[in-house]
């Protein structure tokens, strides 16, 4: 009877040591995983900050990610952070996530232009990871649609 009694024993023990091994493994990479970590780095990294309209001592949460109302200075003039919510109309709502990861990388859009350095992924996020990008990707489809187009990009300021 003893093969019955290890027999009892084993699974329990073994069910126990997969689900340690789950638990632990660092490539769990489920989606809702990327949504956590993208959100996190769209906060620590700047996204929100310039893509939100601001109060006075921060964001419009409500407003999240739908477009900046303070226009950003950079080689091609004064560019309002467009919305980049999954609006289809005003948004990134035809952008794959692919297409976002690659943007914040590179600069490139889908439509093939290059981003001003107003939007700093020359000097910040072209150092992301291809997972942290499309982490912020995925954040960024979760997000409800708003409907808002920002204003066209002023001139240089005059120095
Ligand atoms: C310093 C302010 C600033 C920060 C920080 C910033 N952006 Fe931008 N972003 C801009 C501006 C300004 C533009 C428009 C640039 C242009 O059109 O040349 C832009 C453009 C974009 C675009 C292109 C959208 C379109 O419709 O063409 C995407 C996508 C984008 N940003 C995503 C992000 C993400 C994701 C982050 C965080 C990782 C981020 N941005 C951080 C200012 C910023």
């Amino acid at each position: 009877m003893g093969g019955l009694r290890t027999g009892f024993w084993r699974r329990p023990l073994w069910l126990a040591l997969m689900a340690l091994v789950a638990a632990v493994s660092p490539a769990r990479s489920t989606p809702s995983g990327d949504v956590a970590r993208g959100t996190y780095l769209a906060r620590i990294t700047g996204c929100i900050g310039c893509h939100t309209p601001r109060t006075r001592d921060g964001v419009l949460e409500a407003r999240l990610l739908s477009g900046g109302d303070h226009p950003i200075a950079g080689n091609l003039g004064r560019f309002f952070p467009p919305n980049i919510t999954p609006d289809q109309a005003t948004g990134l709502g035809a952008w794959t996530a692919a297409d976002i990861g690659r943007a914040i990388k590179t600069g490139q859009t889908p439509d093939g232009r290059i981003l001003s350095s107003a939007m700093p992924w020359r000097t910040q996020f072209s150092g992301l990871t291809d997972s942290d990008a499309l982490a912020v990707a995925a954040y960024l489809k979760s997000l409800p649609p708003i409907s808002n187009r920002v204003p066209p990009p002023l001139p240089p300021e005059k120095k």
